[in-house]
């Protein structure tokens, strides 16, 4: 595969980057909290982690204008999703930096029309995507400008790639990854194409029901997805590779009471965490591995008569001795929850775009930079 542009090759192409308008796509699509007519960012993380390429930019001369969507606004200008807060803090972390208003208040950056793409690189020398997080969205702002100005990935969307191809073409064994979050169906994909290369899944979080359902158990009220269990009993059946499911879960009874169950949850009840057997089991496979990735909560952590299950892998990703990996805005804030989120060897900025990455080993986002259609 050919590869991606870098800045240096970018630099080299334009000769010199002293006075040049550069357009960074980022992803700054940060968390916020609302408080009445207020809104502030809850989280800069993924600011934060734009900041090395545009500081190199600017070192070089380049005058940096970065551009982002927020939230989803559905092609129309919507004030909740203004980008203020984030031109805020990007001022106070890189001032002098622009930042255009919402990508997504038009139309066509959803609708990958060319149009827009070219209005966006008017008066602009070079094109930079950073935007690791929404790499895998064909979108105008992240296809489009590779077609008509230089173009190169930037630091962190070259770190995130690097990381996690590394993890999955060639990763130390054992190689163990702990899923969780609500939905099969959006982690089917990435199951079937990590049950490949993985020696071990771990699958927790609201979609190990559908898991249980497929099994034969009884799984009260629990959320599931009845579509998905004949997938799940396929795949449970096609694998020789170990797939750890609970063997306990914590929920609530049909009176509302907290208790722990086994794996067949009596009517009435519902499961929002693994059980402290099951947070002990994929701790100890998470301590064992040489490289762990993992996405999504392994209950529902805000609340914190379940959180005990997504602190405990937490806990094992932060002490295991293997090279890790965290991806998912859920599983990041987790950590970040906990205090843990400097003791893991790379938190992705994106969860989508991680999981669709290590699933199909490519991005629209990569695909563009490499001028491919
Ligand atoms: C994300 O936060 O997942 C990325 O910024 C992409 O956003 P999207 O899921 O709304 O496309
Ligand atoms: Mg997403």
């Amino acid at each position: 595969m050919k590869t991606v542009p870098t800045l240096e090759d970018l630099e080299s192409k334009l000769g010199s980057l002293d006075g040049k308008r550069i357009l960074i796509r980022t992803d700054f699509n940060v968390p916020l909290e609302r408080d009445g007519d207020a809104t502030r960012i809850a989280d800069d993380f993924r600011i934060r982690a734009a900041l090395p390429t545009i500081a190199w930019l600017r070192e070089r001369g380049a005058h940096v204008v970065t551009a982002s969507h927020l939230g989803r606004p559905k092609g129309t200008p919507d004030p909740k999703y203004s980008m203020e807060p984030v031109r805020v803090r990007l001022a106070e972390l890189a001032p002098g930096v622009e930042l255009l208003e919402n990508l997504r208040y038009d139309p066509g950056e959803e609708g990958n029309d060319d149009a827009f793409a070219r209005k966006l690189v008017e008066g602009i020398d070079g094109y930079v995507n950073d935007a690791f997080g929404a790499s895998h969205r064909a979108h105008a702002s992240i296809v489009g400008p590779p077609k008509y100005v230089p173009s190169a990935a930037g630091r962190l969307l070259q770190r995130e790639v690097d990381v996690l191809l590394g993890m999955r073409n060639d990763p130390r064994r054992p190689f163990v990854a702990v899923l969780g979050g609500a939905k099969v169906s959006d982690k089917l994909g990435v199951i079937e194409a990590l049950l490949d290369t993985v020696d071990a899944l771990a699958i927790g979080g609201a979609m190990c029901f559908t898991f249980l359902a497929a099994q034969g158990n009884p799984i009260g009220e629990s959320l599931f997805e009845p579509d998905q269990v004949d997938t799940c009993k396929r795949l449970l059946a096609a694998t020789s590779k170990p797939i750890h499911l609970p063997t306990d879960i914590v929920g609530l009874d049909a009176n509302g009471n907290v208790q722990t169950f086994g794996t067949r949850l009596p009517d009435g009840a519902k499961g929002l965490d693994i059980g402290p057997g099951t947070a002990a089991e994929f701790g100890d496979v998470v301590m064992d591995a040489r490289t762990v990735f993992w996405n999504g909560p392994m209950g529902m952590f805000e609340d914190d008569r379940f959180a005990a299950g997504t602190r405990a892998i937490a806990h094992a990703v932060a002490e295991t001795k293997g090279f890790t990996v965290v991806g998912g805005g859920d599983s990041a804030a987790a950590l970040a929850q906990f205090g843990l989120d400097d003791d893991v060897d790379h938190v992705s900025t994106g969860g989508g775009a991680s999981l669709e990455l290590l699933e199909r080993g490519d991005l629209p986002g990569l695909a563009a930079l490499r001028g491919e259609p």
